[in-house]
């Protein structure tokens, strides 16, 4: 049996971990917190226990964006734009995701944090902040990320003490990481000044390319998300205020602690920062990720960190841990970076790689 399912058994008993749907829209208050069908922003909770109850841990569901009138219309009528038809429960476990693993080997750092998980339903990477709704085909869409971003922080106030926290991982995968990279440090500000907060980035360190830095275009102008971007960078780029949302041009102007993980050969970037002939063919591949190697070592120095990995994957599940050098998993090289230790960690193997994933097959429990 893989360890991962033993673990998904050994996580059986414990429902104190149950995460329970939080609503954020008018009806609790929250006037414009709302997803693009008006619909309430919405985030699943699962209590920290020990020494972990102050600590939070809050991912943000990922899932693209939508880059036009009519993409973003379509969106909002499924669950990447609407909470309408969310459960009351969600199970983490479920996610496969191990960074809501209640088990302190496989997550050194957060296993007894506070687990928020955001749902992704803006189109906008939480942070359109258009005030009147868009009239697209008779259908009013909203676009109010950031309205849903400032609903968050405040509830997590209200309900669970994050005016005491202590500490606070801001993380993310894919569209979910891009936000990490691009609003980290004006998410700092939502936060006790007296806490220790860094970015958690999963498969968020994009290239500034043209396949894909310019479809964000419309995110800035109809959905005007530039309140969270960065300033200087929003100064540098003027008239292409997307290219503050994509990691690689975000990743220079942070101040605040990040750390990456990211593979050299992620799956999504091959389809969508790729053409039809380089996704093709291996010595393309091996090109762009040796552009995306440089680009990342050189500036996540610190006080930032990394976890970059020869693994084909997009975003991490329990079954495609890879593993460094030295055998430490992503996780575990995360807490310890945390801690003041080494930042920087590698896993260095050409492209194809098959045994590069699911490295964490031999994790033992
Ligand atoms: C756009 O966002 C800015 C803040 O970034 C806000 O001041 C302004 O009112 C917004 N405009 C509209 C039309 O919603
Ligand atoms: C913060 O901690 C103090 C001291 O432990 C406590 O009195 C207070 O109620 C806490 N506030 C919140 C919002 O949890
Ligand atoms: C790598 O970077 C160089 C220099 O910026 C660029 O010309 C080239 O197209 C890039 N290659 C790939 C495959 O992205
Ligand atoms: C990696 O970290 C070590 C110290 O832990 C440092 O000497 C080295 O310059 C770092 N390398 C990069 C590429 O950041």
């Amino acid at each position: 049996m893989p360890w991962s399912q033993l673990w998904l058994l050994g996580m059986l008993p414990t429902a104190a971990f149950a995460a329970a749907a939080q609503r954020l829209g008018p009806d609790t208050g929250y006037a414009k917190a709302q997803c693009l069908d008006g619909s309430p922003g919405l985030y699943y909770f699962s209590h920290g226990s020990g020494d972990g109850i102050k600590k939070f841990f809050i991912f943000h569901q990922g899932g693209g964006w939508c880059g036009s009138d009519t993409s973003c219309l379509e969106r909002s009528k499924g669950a990447l734009g609407s909470t309408k038809s969310d459960a009351e429960q969600m199970d983490f476990e479920a996610l496969g995701n191990l960074k809501f693993s209640r088990d302190p080997t496989t997550n050194p750092l957060m296993y007894n944090w506070n687990h928020a998980y955001l749902r992704y339903c803006d189109g906008g990477y939480y942070s359109g902040q258009r005030d009147e709704p868009k009239m697209i085909q008779q259908s009013s869409i909203f676009y109010r990320g950031r309205y849903i971003t400032e609903a968050l922080f405040s509830d997590l106030t209200k309900k669970f003490g994050f005016a005491n926290t202590t500490d606070v991982v801001i993380s993310g995968c894919s569209a979910g990481a891009m936000r990490v990279f691009a609003h980290l440090d004006a998410l700092r500000s939502f936060i006790p000044g007296s806490a220790k907060v860094v970015g958690l980035a999963d498969s968020g360190y994009y290239m500034d390319v043209n396949m894909f830095t310019p479809l964000k275009r419309y995110v800035v102008t109809e959905q005007n998300a530039t309140g969270l971007l960065n300033q200087e960078c929003l100064k540098t780029f003027e008239g292409q205020e997307e290219k503050c949302l994509v990691g690689s041009v975000i990743a220079g102007y942070l101040k605040t602690p990040i750390f990456a993980f990211q593979s050299r050969f992620d799956s999504d970037q091959r389809s969508c920062e790729m053409g039809p002939l380089c996704r093709l063919s291996t010595s393309c591949v091996k090109a762009y990720a040796g552009n995306l190697s440089q680009s990342l070592e050189k500036t996540l120095q610190h006080p930032h960190g990394y976890f970059l990995d020869s693994c084909v994957r997009h975003c991490s599940f329990d079954n495609l841990a890879p593993k460094d050098a030295k055998g430490i998993y992503p996780l575990q090289a995360f807490a310890t970076w945390y801690g003041g230790g080494q930042a920087n960690y590698s896993q260095e193997f050409m492209y194809p790689c098959p045994d590069c994933c699911n490295a964490g097959l031999e994790l033992t429990i």
